[in-house]
């Protein structure tokens, strides 16, 4: 298996997840860089958060852009009107280029999702050119999304099966302290440098927050659906309660931190 991301249509992840991506995807672009006449290729594109920005950032001369999800593609497809950008089904451990074909290799919240990121990392270097630039960036799971945590811990609290569930969510590969930059440097990149990217999730009520969060993501609400009666009931409330912390329900700003890391490739 070369995904664990779980995806439930387009429109359901533009609202759980691409509208937070479009706001990483300038802080990582500012990050990775970008440059006219560049070939880039955005792995795990998504709907297209990352692969729009890019060609409003520099002249570039193509986009090459991959992801697992054949319905994303397609969303992404349809929503193109740019022939620089060229979008297909594509598995990051074995990416459908040759040897050195692009200038820049980027990765946006994809690496968490790939149980061997190690392998996506070494496909990166692999289709760059000696000299080009490879940049990944993943949410800090486990200390940087405190919108996410703030469900998890709740709901494990509430019901003892959901633990695991909660394990899998904040404990993701990539996502510790320097695991990103380590595996650039075993994967022989260069001059690696890591930072955080900061933004803002802002939710404009709680079923802003709630809704998205069970529906947009993974088998979430299927699972809240086989709990005891009451059960799923109890865990939105309580989740309901830490949201509002004793306001009015309305909007609320949640900091979240994803890790970048970009690295040269060496003369080969
Ligand atoms: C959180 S989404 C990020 C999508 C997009 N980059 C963005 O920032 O909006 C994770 C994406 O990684 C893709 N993905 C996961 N494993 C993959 C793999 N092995 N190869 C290609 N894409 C993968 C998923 O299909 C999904 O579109």
């Amino acid at each position: 298996m070369s995904s664990t991301f779980i995806a439930k249509g387009a429109d359901g992840y533009d609202q759980y997840m691409g509208r937070w991506s479009r706001r990483l995807a300038p802080l990582f672009l500012d990050f990775a860089g970008v440059a006219d006449g560049e070939r880039i290729i955005d792995v795990g594109c998504g709907t297209g958060s990352l692969t729009f920005l890019i060609p409003e950032r520099a002249d570039i001369s193509a986009i090459g852009a991959i992801d697992f999800e054949e319905q994303f593609i397609e969303a992404l497809n349809q929503r193109n009107t740019d022939q620089r950008i060229s979008a297909r089904q594509g598995d990051a451990c074995s990416i459908p280029f040759g040897e050195n074909y692009f200038d820049r290799a980027l990765s946006m919240l994809v690496l968490h999702f790939v149980p061997t990121p190690e392998q996506a990392v070494a496909e990166m270097l692999r289709v760059v050119r000696p000299g080009g630039i490879v940049a990944a960036t993943v949410w800090d799971t486990f200390g940087g999304m405190p919108s996410q945590r703030m469900f998890w811990d709740t709901f494990a609290a509430i019901e003892p099966t959901a633990l695991a569930r909660r394990g899998l969510a904040l404990v993701r590969p990539m996502t510790f302290p320097g695991e990103m930059a380590r595996a650039f440097t075993a994967a022989g990149l260069e001059n690696i440098t890591e930072a955080s990217l900061t933004i803002r999730m802002d939710f404009v009520n709680f079923d802003d927050y709630w809704f998205p969060l069970i529906n947009g993501q993974g088998t979430l609400a299927a699972f809240l659906s086989t709990l005891p009666q009451g059960v799923p009931e109890r865990v939105q409330a309580t989740v309901r309660q830490a949201y509002l912390s004793d306001q009015p329900d309305g909007p609320r700003s949640f900091a979240t931190v994803a890790w970048a890391v970009k690295g040269t490739v060496p003369g080969r």
